[in-house]
């Protein structure tokens, strides 16, 4: 169920986000682990509509919803936010690269640049874990206790 910015006040909603993010990872995971010889261009393609339109959604929601209510209230999570955003942001850029990659590597009939390729499929998922679990066990009980008070 895509998380749409209008139900992401709910703390569950929130953690779907996460969750649908997670999954973005294993197909990211799925995709490098399958070059060259498995690929499956279908799929590849589905995969990068889906990383432009949960990814940039996601992470819209978490700053337009989430950043502001914790940093209401409490000022302090400003400095941290603020990395977090810029995270979000270096990610969409390493998407956008992926996505055109994976879009050129379909294309080309020859496929020859899958081990580069792997390796950004790889650096991608890897941050965005890294990211998904500082969200998931820090942002969000964070979050939790914004809505409780
Ligand atoms: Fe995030």
């Amino acid at each position: 169920m895509p998380c749409r910015e209008t139900d992401c006040t709910n703390p569950d909603t929130f953690d779907a986000c996460l969750e649908q993010q997670l999954h973005l990872c294993q197909q990211l995971e799925a995709l490098a682990d399958s070059l060259p010889s498995k690929l499956d261009t279908h799929a590849a393609m589905m995969l990068t509509d889906q990383l432009r339109t949960v990814l940039w959604r996601c992470h819209r929601t978490e700053e337009a919803i989430i950043f502001p209510a914790l940093r209401m209230a409490d000022p302090r999570t400003m400095t941290i936010l603020e990395r977090l955003r810029q995270e979000h942001l270096e990610d969409e850029d390493h998407a956008s690269d992926v996505c055109d990659a994976v879009t050129a590597f379909v294309d080309d009939t020859n496929r020859k640049n899958a081990a580069e390729l792997g390796y950004m499929l790889r650096c991608l998922f890897v941050s965005l874990r890294r990211h998904l679990a500082f969200d998931h066990d820090y942002i969000l009980p964070l979050y939790f206790r914004t809505r409780e008070t």
